[in-house]
């Protein structure tokens, strides 16, 4: 087949990434010519996703506004907006008042046009960059023990445009045109407009590990003015959000085995009862009294959801691979993977496979447990 019939052959497999962060699967699947739809719940991720995805972008009309931000920036001595307590830990005052004007100028010359939105999405990569918290990713650690290097405002900002020229240069000499779909929307619930049209998932879930994806973007988030705090991350950005961390979940603690019971969970009902059990246990012998059994009742309980809204939208003998490790938190394992599995197979697939790809134990070795853990490809066909 020549490569256009190639790509005309592909684009007619319609791919969903029901977890789709920054949009790496969705890059991919515009780089084979493929038609892609994405979800993503975390307000700034989506967003950031979006402008990814306008990777057409003109690389010149990109440039220029870049210099005419500059040099708006360059001229304003106006004082700072004001900032949350984090954002002053986390800068010094000149880059934190470079930072602001550079806010400020392209607010004002805001037109939502694909260049600004390139030009907002170099600024957003900058805020860690240019701050002296340490980063790892998603995570800062404040001043005490952070970066001795901190780059300039001005310096980072035409780096991060000369990075994104080039990654933008090499996608558009592809020959082929952006196609894919970023929605806002939580992969918890149904999204109508796609039933019975996918025929395959490729995805990165979060796992059941305790990573906070409200969290991660908590700088951006306060640089940009978006929050002002940690009760702004509950309120706009969390609910959103699949419970896979225990800063999610303290309410919902009293309800655990409520949801526990609940019928979407039959399938691993018993297995999932004596686990929440185990960690409860385990629980009162640890000083951060963290509650993962009201997690691990969570995570399960959103996953079977989201399994139940993917049958929704893809097509009878479509392939889904989740790339999914599995966990122990406080020691206690639990098999992310068959469960998941049993779930999937609950809401109308027809069966799985695990292609283990590595070992893991990295997360959990501070909590003094030996657990061997695993990493790899869950694949579903139904
Ligand atoms: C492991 S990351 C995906 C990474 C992705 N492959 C990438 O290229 O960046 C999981 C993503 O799921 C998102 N997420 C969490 N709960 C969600 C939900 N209920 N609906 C949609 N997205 C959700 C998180 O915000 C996060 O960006």
């Amino acid at each position: 087949m020549d490569h256009r019939r190639w790509c005309q052959f592909l684009s007619a497999v319609p791919i969903l990434d029901p977890f789709a962060g920054s949009g790496t699967t969705l890059l991919a699947a515009d780089n084979a010519g493929m038609m892609s739809y994405g979800f993503e719940s975390q307000p700034l991720i989506s967003r950031i996703a979006q402008t990814k995805l306008e990777w057409d972008v003109h690389i010149a009309d990109f440039n220029q506004l870049v210099q005419e931000v500059l040099n708006i920036a360059e001229k304003d001595n106006s004082d700072p907006y004001e900032y949350p307590p984090l954002v002053h830990k986390c800068y010094d005052e000149t880059n934190l008042l470079e930072l602001d004007h550079l806010r400020k100028a392209l607010e004002l010359v805001r037109d939502d046009s694909k260049a600004w939105h390139m030009a907002w999405l170099a600024f957003v990569c900058i805020i860690r960059r240019t701050s002296h918290a340490g980063t790892a990713i998603g995570q800062y650690v404040l001043p005490s023990h952070g970066k001795a290097h901190v780059a300039t405002v001005k310096d980072a900002y035409l780096n991060q445009v000369q990075i994104m020229i080039g990654d933008l240069m090499e996608m558009q000499s592809h020959g082929v045109s952006p196609q894919a779909k970023l929605i806002e929307h939580d992969a918890r619930n149904v999204y109508s407009d796609l039933h019975d049209t996918i025929d395959l998932v490729v995805t990165s879930p979060p796992y059941a590990n305790n990573y906070d994806y409200a969290d991660a973007t908590r700088l951006e988030m306060s640089v940009l003015g978006e929050i002002t705090g940690w009760s702004d991350l509950q309120k706009l950005v969390r609910p959103g959000l699949i419970r896979s961390c225990t800063q999610m979940v303290s309410k919902e603690r009293k309800d655990t085995y409520f949801y526990v019971d609940d019928p979407v969970l039959t399938p691993i009902h018993e297995e999932l009862s004596v686990v929440c059990h185990e960690m409860e246990l385990e629980r009162e012998k640890h000083g951060g009294k963290k509650n993962y059994h009201t997690m691990a009742a969570l995570y399960f309980y959103d996953m079977a959801h989201v399994f139940i809204a993917l049958r929704d939208a893809c097509k009878d003998g479509s392939k889904i691979c989740f790339v999914i490790g599995d966990s122990a938190p406080y020691g206690v394992y639990m098999p992310v993977d068959e469960w998941l599995a049993k779930l999937a197979l609950s809401a109308g697939f027809k069966s799985w496979e695990f292609e283990k790809l590595r070992d893991r134990n990295v997360k959990w070795k501070n909590r003094k447990h030996r657990v061997p853990l695993k990493e790899g490809h869950l694949w579903i066909k139904g």
